[in-house]
């Protein structure tokens, strides 16, 4: 399977049947530059735009509300500041009181979202809309996961902590490692990245196994159905079961972020704007043109020839 990025123009030469039983042809033009996800063609929508790499996209489904981390320019300096988007309202808020706000992560049992940024853990209050200090005074979060437990990523050492008794401690299995993303399935697999590559600890393992030491893993999520994705700087990869590989399931340029809405759609981000694959009206013509593209010329024959 090979996918193409690039967007072509497809001339499609429709046949109509109109009243008084005439046949007239006529053409439109259709603009194949969505993506391929998964082995079907989706229009990309775009949602919101403007915004300097669009890293840790959550989605929080009872809501309607997308929490992302985004950079800012400060003077000379780099900063990140989290953002909420209504999707349906198409507004959106930045989250003040979270300094450097670059980790979201959502609690789905107490159906929580909590931040992390330059000085530590926030907890989201949807009532007030605004941040509220929750732990780790003058620590600098990279990244947040909770399921069952809470735990966290250190900057800039990468070191990973979870909150036992009270406190939060260094998880001893992983005090000698560094974890840039970490990830606890549904089906209770671990999966994790650092710079040397991606890792999985099966359920009843303890070894790591290397799934793919290739690409800069960026996110990494999981559908309603439990199949775990993760967002590379090129991607969208898949784990390729029952081998512990990654398959690239759609090819995205500098993609940042990755998480889908409450119907399943997936919402994305690349350098600087975040977009929804809708279901296209043209899925098997613009699937087929994009994998036939370079293979040979499309006539408006063939074309002509699908669509009847
Ligand atoms: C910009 O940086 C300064 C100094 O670090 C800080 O005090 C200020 O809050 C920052 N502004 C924003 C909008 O983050
Ligand atoms: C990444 O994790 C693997 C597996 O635990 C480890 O062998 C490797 O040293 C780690 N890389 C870094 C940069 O910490
Ligand atoms: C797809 O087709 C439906 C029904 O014909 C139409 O209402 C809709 O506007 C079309 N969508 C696009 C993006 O063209």
């Amino acid at each position: 399977m090979r996918f193409f990025k690039g967007s072509i123009l497809l001339t499609l030469t429709l046949l109509a049947t109109f009243w008084a039983s005439s046949l007239s042809v006529y053409e439109e033009t259709v603009s194949c530059d969505g993506v391929v996800f998964h082995d079907v063609y989706f229009d990309k929508k775009l949602l919101f735009s403007n915004y300097g790499r669009p890293y840790n996209l959550v989605m929080h489904k009872y809501t309607g509300i997308l929490f992302f981390s985004h950079t800012i320019q400060n003077g000379t300096l780099v900063d990140f500041v989290i953002t909420a988007c209504h999707l349906e309202k198409n507004v959106c808020r930045d989250i003040a009181g979270v300094p450097g706000g670059y980790a979201i992560a959502y609690d789905s049992s107490n159906d929580d979202i909590y931040f992390g940024g330059h000085d530590g853990l926030y907890k989201y209050n949807f009532l007030t809309r605004s941040a509220e200090f929750f732990a780790e005074k003058g620590k600098s979060i990279w990244g947040i996961f909770i399921k069952r437990n809470f735990y966290y990523i250190e900057y800039p050492e990468q070191k990973l902590y979870v909150y036992q008794n009270d406190v939060f401690v260094k998880v001893a299995e992983a005090i000698n490692i560094e974890i840039d993303n970490f990830f606890i399935s549904k089906h209770h697999d671990i999966y994790f990245s650092n710079k040397t590559a991606l890792y999985k600890i099966g359920k009843t393992k303890t070894n790591a196994i290397i799934m793919n030491d290739d690409v800069l893993i960026r996110q990494i999520v999981e559908d309603g159905y439990g199949d775990v994705y993760f967002c590379g700087s090129d991607g969208v990869y898949l784990e390729a079961k029952p081998y512990v590989k990654t398959k690239k399931i759609a090819v995205v340029e500098n993609m940042f972020g990755i998480t889908f809405d409450e119907n399943d759609k997936v919402i994305y981000s690349d350098e600087h704007a975040i977009y929804r694959l809708e279901n296209s009206n043209y899925s098997k013509e613009c699937l087929d043109a994009l994998l036939n593209v370079n293979e040979r010329k499309l006539g408006s024959r063939d074309l002509l020839l699908s669509w009847m």
